[in-house]
């Protein structure tokens, strides 16, 4: 027999399978008990409404509940778990309700919905910003594979923040109607999860976007005359622009600006275990709210812009390569710093042949 592997049989004695039993037995008693103590206090909270609030505060008066809603702070009514001077009702609560709900809301609901309209009414009117000049087919190298991922998931993530931050505003109205109490809560705690997760990623990515650009969006006496002329988007006349328009720098400043005070506002919402009271709390959630809803607005017309509403515009985000044409018509000052680096599909494809196969013209145009 191997003395090492050799084991005797292991026999639960008798008496601890019947102690086993015995606390099983236990629980099950405890828990009816537990239950059953339940359903009484349920049965007679209903019966008799006020038994809970008297057992809980056995000696307050309907006074001093309306003192301590006056906001009046006193050594009495204080709020015990913060060494601030908050009361235990925060009457400041009902004013940030206030905002929120009257003021906040439909400004946002104004904001997008407009914005919406009034690309709507622009495309349908105007419509697509066409290039002027046909395509030459060469192709200039815009956007490097490094900005296109950035760009693409601070988008993604911008995208999921607004749709979560909508319903956490909004989404009741909607999709509790809807769907029903169950299907809701789910849509709105994953909707939660989402955005208080999500957030801090998007802020520092949005930095690492911003100050990767920032050397392109420095503002230009040509950029006054940009926005003087419309940037151009109505009418046949070209404006002056370098590798970023008027436009673009605007939205650029925007997220620099509005952004980042989304972001910082977030953080505080987010980390409320700094000590920042339900005041400081009350004051980012609305500061938050508001600029988030303004940038939602903003960005629909960026979309807009990137996508439908310019010829040619989306292949520089989506593939690297602008087509000269475009340059010229839209980066006029850009294009002549860079015309002579444009290649043809198969210069393009000569180039990239080489890359995979070690090739010395393997180095990309800046
Ligand atoms: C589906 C949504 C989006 C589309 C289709 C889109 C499209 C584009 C395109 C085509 C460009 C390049 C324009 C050019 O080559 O001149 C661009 C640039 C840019 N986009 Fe987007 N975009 C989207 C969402 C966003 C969002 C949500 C943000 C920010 C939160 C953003 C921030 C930027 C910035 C900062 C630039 C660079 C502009 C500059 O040079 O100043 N984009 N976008």
């Amino acid at each position: 027999m191997n003395l090492l592997t050799a084991q005797a049989p292991i026999r639960v004695p008798r008496s601890g399978k019947g102690l086993a039993l015995g606390i099983w037995r236990f629980l099950v008693v405890a828990l009816v008990l537990m239950l059953s103590l339940g359903f009484t206090q349920l049965a007679v909270a209903q019966a008799e409404p006020d038994r809970e609030m008297r057992t809980a505060a056995p000696s307050i008066s309907a006074d001093q509940w309306r003192q301590v809603r006056s906001g009046e702070t006193d050594a009495n009514f204080r709020d015990s778990r913060f060494d601030s001077n908050y009361n235990l009702i925060n009457s400041s609560g009902e004013t940030w309700r206030q905002l929120r709900n009257r003021w906040v809301s439909p400004f946002g609901l104004i904001a997008i919905g407009g914005m919406i309209a009034v690309i709507a009414l622009f495309y349908f009117i105007v419509g697509r910003k066409r290039l002027d000049e046909p395509r030459t087919g060469r192709k200039l190298f815009r956007w490097s594979l490094l900005m296109r991922s950035l760009h693409w998931t601070v988008a993604t993530l911008f995208i999921t923040l607004a749709l979560t931050g909508l319903n956490l505003l909004f989404g009741k109205f909607v999709f509790r109607t809807l769907f029903g109490d169950a299907v809701w809560a789910w849509m709105i705690s994953a909707s939660k999860v989402l955005h208080n997760y999500l957030g801090p990623i998007f802020g520092v990515l949005l930095v690492v976007l911003l100050i990767s650009l920032l050397k392109d969006n420095i503002p230009k006496k040509h950029d006054w005359v940009w926005f003087k002329k419309g940037g151009g988007l109505v009418g046949k006349g070209h404006v002056d622009a370098g590798f970023a328009n008027g436009g673009e720098k605007a939205w650029y400043w925007l997220l620099a600006s509005v952004g980042l005070i989304v972001v910082a506002s977030g953080f505080v919402l987010d980390f409320p275990n700094y000590g920042q009271g339900r005041d400081t709390m009350q004051w980012a959630n609305i500061i938050h709210a508001i600029g988030a809803l303004g940038l939602t607005a903003v960005s629909i017309g960026h979309i807009y812009i990137g996508t439908l509403g310019t010829e040619g515009s989306i292949e520089g985000m989506t593939t690297g390569y602008v087509d000269e044409t475009w340059a010229k018509e839209h980066h006029n000052l850009w294009y002549e710093e860079v015309k002579d680096q444009a290649m043809s599909e198969e210069e393009m494809a000569a180039q990239k042949t080489g890359s995979n196969s070690g090739g010395a013209s393997a180095t990309k145009p800046s």
